[in-house]
């Protein structure tokens, strides 16, 4: 039989490692966590059309694709691993919170019937009796009622169940793709080598970093351009619960969401800043986040700040992930998620663990 190693195990790595040993592959899965990475920090916000963004249209066509995927992945998910995966149905509301932002709602409505997505008009009245901690300032939304959210932990640990169900073996170690005669045969560890006949690099913004500098280069635009862009989010408890949907909102140009995970607790997001790898929590962002939070939903002053958490997003040069892309022999990528892991995890396990498979049959030929 055939072994597939998988490089990382964030959110993408641990679910293409899944496609993979529920289609019946020898699975090994190689993650040392380092600090930065973006799956443990997400807000596990499903909804690709808050994330629809003019000229995005290649975006659109995954990120959609995958949202409608997530209802049967999730089941899925919980019966291979016994395990809760926290899929609620808070749907999306794109609030605005002054004329200006109107203005936007209504061109972002527009966008929204172009990419056939059938968002709502809330009028200021309607958006207050739906979620009447909103501050009273509101001016109206859109309600995008398809969207979902998921509890990041539970969600990660359940893949981590499912994959040790399927066999797989995990391995502790920061390891690098290892390449000879032109093609990926393994990875290489800091004390040992796993051998494979396929590798599968899903490392988030380190990936460029797995590979050889002429490897990375021959694997061409996807590695050259991937980056960390740091992100700041903020976990509070509640006195009382606040919200029930998903709050998305640009208040005094700083753009924030709200996820709420239950009555107690909820996520504020995110920064999303170009620095590189720094991940030091910033006054600026909790300033920034908090009083957009606060003006947002103002009894959220009474929360308590549970965790500042700072993450990198992978991101490519066009925004668009790597996903089943094959420069090299033996090697595919998984990477370049950028804002949308959780989203796209699970059109990423179908297209790659497929696409590997094909690969398999016909390099076994
Ligand atoms: N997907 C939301 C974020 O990256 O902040």
């Amino acid at each position: 039989m055939s072994r597939v190693a998988v490089l990382g195990g964030g959110v993408i790595g641990l679910s293409v490692a899944w496609g993979l040993a529920r289609r019946g592959t020898e699975v090994v899965l190689v993650d040392l966590p380092l600090p930065g990475a973006s799956s443990p920090v997400a807000a596990g916000m499903i909804s690709a059309a808050a994330e629809l963004d003019y000229g995005e249209t290649e975006l659109w066509q995954v990120t959609s694709r995958s949202q409608a995927q997530w209802p049967e992945f999730a089941a899925e998910l919980a019966q291979a691993s016994g395990r809760p995966v926290g899929l609620r149905p808070t749907g999306t509301l794109l609030v605005a919170t002054d004329q200006d932002e109107q203005v936007r709602l209504d061109r972002r409505l527009k966008l929204l019937a172009d990419a056939g997505v059938g968002a709502q008009r809330l009028e200021r009245r309607e958006l207050l009796r739906k979620e009447p901690a909103l501050a009273r300032t509101v001016r109206g939304a859109a309600w995008l009622p398809d969207d979902f959210c998921v509890d990041r932990s539970l969600v990660l640990d359940a893949l981590r169940s499912a994959i040790a169900s399927a066999g797989v073996r995990t391995i502790r170690a920061q390891g690098r793709v290892r390449m000879q005669d032109g093609r990926a045969t393994g990875i290489t560890l800091p004390d040992l080598s796993v051998d494979a006949d396929h590798v599968v690099l899903c490392a988030g913004w380190r990936s460029p970093h797995a590979l050889d500098d002429p490897v990375a280069e021959r694997a061409g635009a996807p590695m050259s351009g991937l980056r960390p862009v740091k992100g700041e989010l903020l976990d509070l408890e509640l006195a009382a619960p606040a919200v029930t949907s998903t709050v998305r909102a640009v208040v005094d140009r700083v753009p924030v969401y709200l996820v709420p995970h239950d009555d107690t607790h909820l996520t504020v997001g995110a920064t999303s800043v170009d620095v590189g790898a720094d991940l030091a929590p910033t006054v600026r962002a909790a300033l920034e986040l908090l009083s957009a939070a606060t003006t947002l939903v103002p009894e959220l002053r009474d929360a308590r700040i549970t965790e500042h958490r700072v993450g990198l997003r992978p991101a490519s040069s066009d925004n668009l992930p790597a996903i089943g892309i094959s420069p090299m022999p033996g090697l595919t990528l998984a990477t370049g998620h950028y804002r949308h892991g959780f989203l796209l995890a699970p059109l990423t396990s179908d297209v790659v663990a497929d696409s590997v498979r094909a690969a398999l049959t016909e390099g076994d030929s």
